[in-house]
């Protein structure tokens, strides 16, 4: 078995899937995690397998829960016996207005988005220390620096990614490990119909983008994949924007 293998959390459609084309473009096997669509990660298996030759396998779990990581693991143990990059994509997030926050929020939007990284990251460096190496990437995004509008809980889950990242790369690289965060601009996928402000926000990402237009899945995938390749070699614990520039603006 010489393919390296990528896990890539909610990578069946959105960001995740554009991340799982470009590792199987590179030749990696894949294994694509999702919570609740399988037609959608069949859809994504097939359309994969046939364009790159490549194998992939999807895994439903709830990466809210710890038994069902420690599942999704056990499976990339008895599919693949190897782990080369872990991308931690998977979110998902309760957004009300900060005022409206209840508890049971708060636990739904850290428990996926935040706790499951650290266990995530704790068990794919066991594995990828066995051979060698390897590469750890988050997502995040803008709110986890800024205050948007209803994203309070979204956006502390995020800080905690990055500076999850930044614990993680410094704990990791005696195993060989790189860890660093991708964090993006809007990207019109199906989690920007849960913001009551889309269309507003896809048209002010589109007109006032520095870069001339909107970020694509696919520009966020680059960078994921740059990090995983020796020319990244030493970024440790950033957090990359990938926004056009946008962010750079004053309001
Ligand atoms: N879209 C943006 O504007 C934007 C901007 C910056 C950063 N990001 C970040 O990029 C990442 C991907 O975002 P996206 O817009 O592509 O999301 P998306 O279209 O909503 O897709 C989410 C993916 O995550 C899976 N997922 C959700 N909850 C899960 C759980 N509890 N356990 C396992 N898998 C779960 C979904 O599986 P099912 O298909 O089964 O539901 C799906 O595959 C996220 O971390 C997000 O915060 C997004």
């Amino acid at each position: 078995m010489d393919h390296k293998v990528a896990l890539i959390t909610g990578g069946t459609r959105g960001i995740g899937r554009a991340i799982a084309d470009k590792f199987a473009a590179n030749g990696y096997d894949l294994i694509l995690n999702y919570a609740r669509k399988a037609t959608n990660a069949e859809a994504a298996k097939q359309a994969i397998e046939e364009k790159y030759h490549v194998a992939v396998t999807t895994v439903k779990a709830n990466v809210g829960e710890p038994e069902q990581i420690s599942r999704l693991f056990q499976t990339v143990d008895e599919t693949y016996g190897r782990l080369d990059v872990l991308v931690n994509n998977a979110a998902s997030g309760v957004q009300r207005p900060l005022m409206e926050i209840q508890q049971k929020h708060w636990d739904w939007t850290m428990d996926i988005n935040a706790r499951a990284y650290l266990f995530a990251a704790q068990e794919a460096a066991r594995r990828m220390e066995k051979n060698g190496g390897g590469h750890i990437v988050a997502l995040s995004s803008l709110g986890a620096v800024r205050a948007l509008p209803n994203y309070v809980v979204v956006g502390v889950s995020k800080a905690a990614v990055e500076a999850i990242t930044r614990y993680l790369a410094v704990a990791l690289a005696p195993m060989h490990v790189t860890v660093n965060t991708v964090s993006g601009g809007a990207v019109d996928t199906d989690a920007l119909k849960h913001f009551p402000n889309r269309e507003e926000l896809l048209e002010q990402a589109a007109r006032h983008n520095p870069a001339g237009r909107i970020v694509r899945p696919e520009d966020i995938a680059e960078a994921v994949y740059f990090l995983c390749t020796p020319a990244a070699f030493m970024i440790r614990g950033q957090t990359i924007t990938v926004d056009g520039g946008l962010s750079l603006l004053a309001e």
